[in-house]
């Protein structure tokens, strides 16, 4: 199976935790996309949705999908995004498309967290992929600085502008021994908005496309 087929797999798998009547939570990137594209066909089985980047809610609203504002809403049974890489505690970076601080916050809402991936995706330890920080533009250089002292390589991610008009800092070469304390530890620097680190909210469930077929994960 090609990589794109793996996610349409996951993809097509994450509908069976679409809560009929309910509002779904949506990430952003090729697999989420995927799955916008599944979600069509239940689009009249659903409420809407609640997108974690503009080009999700374009994507959304393409396909006739009601898409409310997350302040409108008091009731999120679940959230299906991908990553960019995932470990077997279902801690995860994320960010890769820029979207990180929204899916964050739509994380939060959510009752339940599905990770659609393919089987490239899962790691021992999280770091190889280059760590999204979302910064504010005046805080730059001191937040580069910041990081550098973590043994990392910052690298402004160059002509990228998210949806909250801020930067992204990829952060290059560090090895994430522990998820949790690095993400609170990342969000202390000040100018700092979010970092790509999911592991004080993890995952609930990993939905991993393999050759074998589709994993369903938790966290060991
Ligand atoms: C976007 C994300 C995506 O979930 C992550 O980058 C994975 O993307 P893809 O499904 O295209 O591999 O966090 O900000």
């Amino acid at each position: 199976m090609t990589q794109d087929e793996l996610k349409q797999a996951v993809a097509r798998a994450a509908l069976d935790y679409v809560v009929e009547g309910k509002i779904v939570g949506v990430g952003t990137g090729s697999t989420a996309n995927c799955f916008i594209d599944a979600l069509a066909e239940i689009k009249d089985r659903i409420a809407g949705a609640v997108a974690s980047s503009e080009a999700t809610r374009k994507r959304l609203e393409g396909h006739g999908i009601r898409v409310f504002d997350l302040n409108d809403v008091t009731e999120l049974p679940v959230y299906i995004d991908g990553a960019d890489e995932i470990n077997a505690r279902m801690h995860m970076i994320k960010g890769g498309g820029g979207a990180l601080t929204r899916e964050k916050i739509v994380a939060a809402v959510a009752e339940k967290f599905v990770c659609i991936a393919d089987g490239s995706k899962l790691v021992p330890v999280l770091g190889k992929f280059p760590l999204p920080v979302e910064a504010i533009p005046m805080a730059r250089a001191q937040i580069m600085r910041e990081l550098a002292s973590l043994g990392g390589t910052p690298v402004v991610r160059d002509g990228f502008v998210t949806d909250n008009g801020n930067l992204i800092i990829d952060l290059k070469g560090l090895e994430i021994a522990d998820p949790a304390a690095l993400e609170t530890r990342l969000n202390q620097i000040v100018g700092v908005v979010t970092n790509g680190i999911f592991a004080c909210r993890p995952a609930d469930v990993c939905l991993l496309g393999t050759g074998e077929g589709v994993k369903i994960l938790t966290a060991s």
